[in-house]
């Protein structure tokens, strides 16, 4: 039986993933438009916690002021009657045409500067609603031509574009931090910022970095052929976890958006186990929302819509339980110790050891038995069985 989230989970949704009416590049919606406020019930009444959206998800792109009063209004309501937070907001700077060669970063100026303006809005509406981060996909920032894009000068744009954000929110005392989130591709050729790694050197050039964290999303690393639970390794270790998009992806292809867990669910153990265990050696874990930016696919009715977006927790807690099983298992402590998983915790050099201790130490290098330390094994296939074992429930 898969257990039941409740709030303390964290589990958080995007507006635009429940609300996915299902149009494809070949295919017209196959399902009906969803209203924000029932989106926030049904998520309630199914155990999230949060939800987030872009501007253009509850606001319609070009809504008169009073207009958009009254969406933030009944939105509000919503929240207030479920008790549902916030804690993430996002701005669409993909779907008008106006953004077909970006928006931070597209050759005309002048669509620039509106993008820029959109995005203070929707800062502004984030701090109003008590969001704590900002998540910033560039999904147009790219090009299909490499002769069309300067990419420094567009790097600079975006450098411009983010310092401006972070100072802004500076001034204006927001308590509110970015979230970049690479993508390699679509529907762009290709995206700025691809991945994590990419995202990282980026915001080492900001002038406000401390401002500026990641948002990674498992399908997108996996869409470059990366393992995305390395990824999240890293990102914890730089301190730069400020979010982060659960979904599913089988391979280089196409974003899938699958159900957590649906794609490589043995990247998805591993990632659960980091997340809520801290990984092999603990250390720091992630602390903020679980959330998910998945589509449910475009085969299913609404109910299948809630369906999905249960199976998206219920996987997640199933290989939390998992995760804890496996590490309380004494056979896989014995394997992990056997594995010198461990060891790689012990610094290299021994305490106040500088180089010069350690070019006089003859055990480390003259009189090592190479042909003897070459030979260990390091019995990594067992401990995976092991875990392979736990997650098919025969541990
Ligand atoms: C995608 C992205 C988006 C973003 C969203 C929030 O591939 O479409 O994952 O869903 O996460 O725009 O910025
Ligand atoms: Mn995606
Ligand atoms: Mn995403």
């Amino acid at each position: 039986m898969a257990p039941r989230p409740t709030p303390a989970d964290k589990f958080s949704f995007g507006l635009w993933t429940v609300g996915w009416q299902a149009r494809d590049p070949f295919g017209d919606a196959t399902r009906p438009e969803l209203d924000a406020v029932e989106a926030v019930h049904r998520l309630a009444e199914l155990g999230a916690y949060g939800i987030t959206f872009h501007d253009d998800d509850l606001i319609p792109f070009g809504a008169d002021a009073a207009a958009r009063d009254q969406h933030i209004a009944r939105f509000r309501k919503a929240l207030d009657e479920t008790g549902l937070v916030v804690p993430m907001v996002t701005t669409n700077l993909f779907t008008h045409p106006i953004f077909k060669d970006g928006g931070f970063t597209s050759n005309d100026r002048d669509v620039r500067r509106f993008a820029l303006r959109k995005v203070i809005r929707q800062v502004d509406l984030a701090a109003e609603l008590g969001a704590s981060t900002f998540v910033m996909w560039g999904g147009r920032e790219g090009s299909e031509y490499d002769l069309a894009k300067d990419v420094r000068a567009a790097l600079d744009r975006y450098r411009e574009a983010v310092d401006l954000l972070t100072q802004y929110t500076i001034d204006k005392g927001y308590n509110l931090r970015f979230a970049l989130e690479p993508k390699p591709n679509e529907p762009r050729g290709d995206i700025l910022l691809p991945t994590i790694g990419h995202a990282l050197g980026f915001i080492s050039q900001l002038a406000h970095p401390e401002l500026v964290g990641l948002n990674p999303e498992v399908g997108h690393e996996q869409m470059a052929g990366l393992n995305y639970a390395h990824g999240i390794a890293q990102a914890l270790w730089q301190g730069k976890l400020f979010h982060l998009d659960l979904n599913g992806q089988r391979g280089i292809k196409y974003d899938q958006d699958l159900v957590f867990g649906h794609g490589d669910l043995m990247n998805a153990f591993a990632l659960v186990d980091l997340l809520e265990n801290g990984g092999p050696n603990g250390g720091p874990t992630y602390d903020g929302p679980r959330h998910f930016d998945y589509k449910p696919s475009r085969t299913e009715d609404m109910d299948g819509v809630w369906a999905s977006a249960a199976a998206n927790m219920s996987t997640y807690l199933l290989l939390k339980e998992r995760a804890a099983a496996f590490r309380a298992d004494p056979e896989v402590i014995e394997a992990l110790a056997a594995s010198k998983v461990g060891e790689l915790s012990t610094p290299t050099l021994g305490d106040g050891e500088g180089y010069e201790a350690f070019l006089a130490d003859r055990s480390a290098f003259e009189d090592v038995d190479v042909d003897a330390v070459a030979a260990r094994g390091f019995a990594f296939v067992r401990l995976n069985q092991l875990a392979v074992e736990h997650l098919l429930g025969a541990r």
